[in-house]
């Protein structure tokens, strides 16, 4: 156990919490306000924001797209350079804050943006983000990640950078209720294999990331038994659970085993499926894959989590898979694509990527990748 650890962004959580924005940001900025379809202009908080800001300098740029392309982004940059923003308000869900981290990085290279991306841009100086999360799922609005696409050549990448910590983001629960059920369901899936790709990994005796990462584990399950009696506190535990999965905290100083989000990212790059779909379909396979390594900690799950008496891990990995398919989840690729080259076309990116060898014990190569993606699609 060794780490650094500061989250610096400022966490404004409740309802009615946007009129707090003008306050956090100064009154001289020029705010460009990103966002992305226009959910925002049906639920009021477009109108919201609009409000609280009506005495600042903004600017806006709609139509990020889930799963952001940095084609788009790099027009959301010409327009901000063209009026000489210097802080950006990110309105949205995970897409749309990753657009914004991409957009804040890149904002004064005059290179490539998609240099961020490859590892060949390292920015030194960034613009300010602010964040109004709307969907609760990725954890972005107080983390460092970003995942861009490039439209061009399908691919999904990602990036860290520490000017990507928002400065602050309002989390009110009220505006996940005009979320349909496709997306509060990807919330649940998505902050359940965060906590689980920081937890599922070998023993290592670190108790506040284990036992809290199984509190989170069991607060999902709860809101996954009680979807369909969803009232406020539902909402306000979604929205904290999904961001305590992945604000840093459960992964510090503990093995880490992102490979269920590696493959899943070159699903979504390929054939634009739900991010949060493609790790229901990935995860349960891997870890029947990779079952022997991950049976102690799957055995501990299943007693903390699932409160099961086995020391058979292969049941656990079948809770998974159940607590998926009772919210609906077709978890077979071909349910989502009748491509006949998935599994030439996802090794073959991974390996464009970098991913030879990955997994906590760097046991994953193309081979186990085959192996999961055969029982998968
Ligand atoms: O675009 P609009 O019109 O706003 O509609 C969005 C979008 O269609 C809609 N939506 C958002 N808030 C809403 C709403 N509709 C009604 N009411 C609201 N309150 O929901 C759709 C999906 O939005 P999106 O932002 O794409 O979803 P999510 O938050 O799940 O983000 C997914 C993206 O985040 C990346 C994923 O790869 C994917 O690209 N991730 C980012 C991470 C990070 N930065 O740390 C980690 C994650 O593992 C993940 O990879
Ligand atoms: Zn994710």
């Amino acid at each position: 156990m060794e780490f650094t650890y500061i989250n610096p962004t400022k966490i404004e959580f409740g309802q009615g919490k946007i009129a707090k924005i003008s306050q956090l940001i100064s009154k001289d900025a020029r705010v460009l306000i990103l966002y992305g379809g226009g959910s925002i202009k049906k639920n009021g908080v477009y109108t919201q924001v609009k409000d609280t800001l009506k005495d600042h300098t903004c600017f806006e740029f709609g139509g990020i797209e889930p799963n952001p392309t940095k084609e788009t982004l790099d027009k959301a940059i010409a327009y901000g350079r063209e009026n000489k923003v210097d802080y950006i308000l990110a309105v949205g869900g995970g897409s749309v804050i990753d657009g914004a981290k991409y957009v804040a990085n890149a904002f004064f290279y005059e290179g490539d943006g998609w240099d961020l991306l490859e590892g060949k841009y390292t920015p030194t100086k960034a613009l300010k983000i602010g964040a109004i999360l709307t969907l609760a799922a990725t954890g972005s609005e107080s983390n460092t990640g970003s995942v861009i696409t490039k439209e061009e050549t399908k691919e999904k990448r990602f990036f860290h950078s520490p000017f990507s910590y928002p400065q602050f983001a309002v989390l009110d629960p009220d505006v996940l209720k005009s979320l349909d059920e496709r997306q509060l369901v990807n919330g649940i899936v998505d902050s359940f294999v965060h906590t689980c790709e920081q937890y599922l990994t070998q023993q290592h005796g670190a108790m506040a990331q284990d036992y809290y990462a199984e509190g989170l584990l069991r607060g999902l399950i709860e809101l996954a038994d009680t979807f369909d009696s969803r009232d406020d506190l539902w909402y306000a535990n979604l929205m904290w659970l999904a961001n305590q999965a992945l604000n840093g905290l459960i992964g510090l100083g503990v093995p880490q085993d992102w490979a269920t989000h590696f493959i899943g990212h070159e699903l979504s790059g390929l054939y634009g499926i739900d991010h949060a779909r493609t790790l229901a379909i990935i995860q349960p396979n891997l870890l029947t894959v990779l079952e022997d390594e991950k049976q102690e900690k799957l055995v501990q799950m299943g007693k903390n989590v699932f409160g099961l008496d086995t020391k058979d891990s292969s049941v656990v990995i079948e809770k998974i898979r159940t607590l998926y398919s009772s919210l609906n989840i077709d978890l077979k690729i071909s349910s989502y694509t009748d491509d006949k080259e998935i599994t030439e076309k996802v090794t073959s990116l991974l390996e464009k990527h970098g991913f030879a060898q990955f997994g906590d014990r760097g046991t994953i190569d193309k081979s186990v990748v085959i192996k999961i993606l055969e029982k998968s699609i």
